[in-house]
């Protein structure tokens, strides 16, 4: 791929260390140096000396806490600023030439009108700080199915957590190389500091926040907060929005889904990609341990939140997990419903917005069953349990490298990827939506994936709980328009010799009491196990008006006391009246995307309406 002209010349050029040799990302530095105007300039080497000198000095300026090294080696808690605590989708743009091409699904400014706004907030904005640049690789260096990103920021958390959680520094730019292409990524806290300032812990912006893409030339602007999927641009920005685009471009798949693998106690083992929407137990799901009754059956992890999927030789489709460690939400975590997790928080871990100990250690809501008697909240304000408050943010996090994880599997790093045999797509849903179904053919299933929804939690600002439809948990990481990625996926079906099976999942339904129906956590093996025996042609199967279901009989029940016939029934209900309901509102979707919406998923929705 040509890499787009990214800086006109520049009067001034900063030094740059032998080993940089790109001359355009010595361009761009030099252009964004200019523009930003930072009192130095660091190259990220990607060294564990580097990382510890960073987090000793963000110890001095009061951005980490450093945990007690017996409780918690190595590891640290930063709290943000309480205007700057999760994801912005308000202010997340995709600047597209052409508006249409966005699509209703982002938000959208002129790009002309967008620099003209960014140059002026970037003007001087690194003013009083170090601006550091930080070469990284998504997926593992040098596969064919991985990309390399450049970020700049003046963020040190934000160097700090890119090297925990993607492949950082000189190795990188050996890999690129003199000619090689980069996704530029410009990421700064938007707070510059006067001569003799004293910083704050938690720089951003309060007025301005922009997380911005160009979808032509592939770069990624953010200006003003220094939270999670805001500013480490690798994630959301790089590894969803504009790789989406690239995908659609190249022929592949990036896509928000964890990646596990499954072995059978007998037999070949499966790797199954899944995707919800933020905070649905994506987690858990991807580190799941089988239950005891379940013997010989076990569960490894690839990724836990994106996957970028590429075709192989023999016609399957081959993922990659794109990071190299996980920013996973803290609260709900514990020794009962994450073990694996648990065990790979032990040590070298920043944790974000979570609450101290009074001995120097973390602790957050359902970590244990009881609060400790006193805390410090995410805010530094005391707490005790009876004060009211949540002691940690419920969109608090702890960022840890994937190879801490006791649940990884051995082909994680595999520059080749390990070969899908199933896509799930699950939300959130209290009511309508049953516990499993298969997808009778791939456009089907890609009307199923189009059509989801989901409850919605706190990784994003705004409202909690309403339902809304977040086609393939993408929402606010496709960077085009919606009816464009669902022909790609069409195509995709049809580009492949052999594509994975289809799944849709819901493990939320609950009962007029307002109860969970299903156990959830490592009982969802029961479903796999399924979803897998499927995959090879063995488990049976009903059809339905909404595609393929278990029969009680077909599920392992041995070790679920609690799950009778009846209740198993009620679980897997389709209700006539909520699912007319619910395919009026695939239609408000359809119409939304309607300029660009493929006929066959129209089509689809009629069948569907005439076989309920
Ligand atoms: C995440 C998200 O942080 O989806 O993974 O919001
Ligand atoms: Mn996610």
């Amino acid at each position: 791929m040509n890499q787009p002209a990214l800086a006109a010349h520049v009067a001034h050029t900063p030094e740059f260390p032998v080993y940089v040799t790109n001359a355009n990302l010595k361009h761009w530095v030099s252009e964004v140096a200019r523009l930003t105007k930072p009192e130095h300039i660091y190259w990220c080497d990607g060294s564990q000396a580097e990382y510890d000198r960073l987090c000793s000095e963000m110890v001095a300026s009061g951005t980490l806490i450093r945990l007690d090294q017996e409780k918690r080696p190595n590891s640290f808690l930063a709290r943000s600023d309480p205007d700057d605590v999760a994801r912005m989708e308000e202010r997340t743009f995709v600047c597209s030439r052409n508006q249409e091409d966005a699509g209703p699904n982002n938000n959208w400014v002129a790009p002309d009108e967008m620099r003209a706004t960014l140059g002026k907030l970037f003007d001087g904005c690194m003013r009083g700080r170090t601006m550091y640049v930080i070469p990284y690789s998504m997926g593992p260096l040098g596969s064919h199915i991985a990309h390399i990103g450049v970020e700049i920021t003046d963020s040190q958390y934000v160097v700090a957590s890119m090297r925990i959680m993607t492949r950082i520094g000189r190795k990188v730019l050996d890999v690129l190389g003199p000619n090689g292409y980069f996704v530029p990524c410009l990421h700064s806290v938007g707070m510059p500091l006067a001569a003799g300032e004293k910083d704050v812990p938690w720089p951003s912006n309060k007025d301005h926040k922009y997380i911005v893409h160009y979808p032509e030339t592939k770069e990624i602007w953010s200006f003003g907060s220094g939270y999670g999927g805001n500013a480490l641009l690798g994630k959301k920005c790089f590894a969803l929005r504009i790789a989406s685009i690239m995908a659609r471009e190249q022929g592949w798949l990036a896509e928000h889904m964890l990646i596990l693998g499954i072995q059978p106690p007998k037999g070949r083992k499966h790797y199954i990609a899944a995707a919800f929407p933020s905070a649905c137990g994506k987690t858990n799901l991807a580190m799941l341990i089988p239950p005891k009754a379940l013997k010989g059956w076990k569960v490894t992890t690839v990724g836990e939140d994106i996957a970028w999927i590429k075709p192989g030789q023999d016609g399957r489709l081959y993922a990659i997990n794109p990071e190299a460690g996980a920013f996973g939400v803290a609260p709900g975590t514990s020794d009962k419903t994450n073990r694996n997790c648990m065990a790979a928080l032990k040590e070298n871990v920043i944790f974000t917005n979570v609450a101290l100990t009074p001995g120097g250690d973390v602790w957050w809501e359902g970590m244990t069953a009881k609060p400790p008697r006193k805390l410090i909240d995410w805010q530094g304000k005391p707490w005790t349990p009876d004060c009211g408050r949540k002691v940690a943010h419920p969109n608090a996090r702890f960022t840890v490298h994937s190879g801490q994880l006791p649940s990884l599997d051995p082909e994680w790093e595999n520059p080749d990827g390990v070969p899908i045999s199933a896509f799930l797509f699950g939300g959130r849903r209290s009511t309508t939506v049953p516990l499993v179904t298969e997808a009778f053919n791939w456009v089907h299933g890609v009307y199923l994936a189009a059509t989801m929804a989901s409850e919605t939690t706190a990784a994003i600002v705004g409202q909690v709980g309403v339902v809304r439809r977040d086609p393939f948990a993408m929402l606010p990481f496709c960077g085009y328009h919606f009816g464009d990625y669902f022909k790609h996926w069409l195509d995709m079906g049809r580009a492949v010799r052999h594509p994975p099976r289809i799944f849709g999942v819901n493990w939320f339904r609950v009962d007029e009491h307002g109860k969970f129906m299903w156990p959830g956590f490592g009982e969802n093996m029961r479903v796999l196990k399924w979803i897998v025996e499927r995959c090879e042609g063995k488990a049976g199967t009903r059809e339905t008006p909404l595609g393929g279901m278990p029969r009680f009989e077909d599920l392992e029940w041995k070790g679920l006391k609690d799950m009778t016939r009846e209740r198993f029934d009620e679980l897997m209900s389709i209700d006539p009246e909520l699912w007319s309901e619910e395919l009026k509102e695939h239609g408000a979707l359809f119409e939304k995307l309607q300029s660009r919406l493929p006929r066959q998923l129209a089509l689809q929705r009629e069948l569907f309406e005439l076989s309920l």
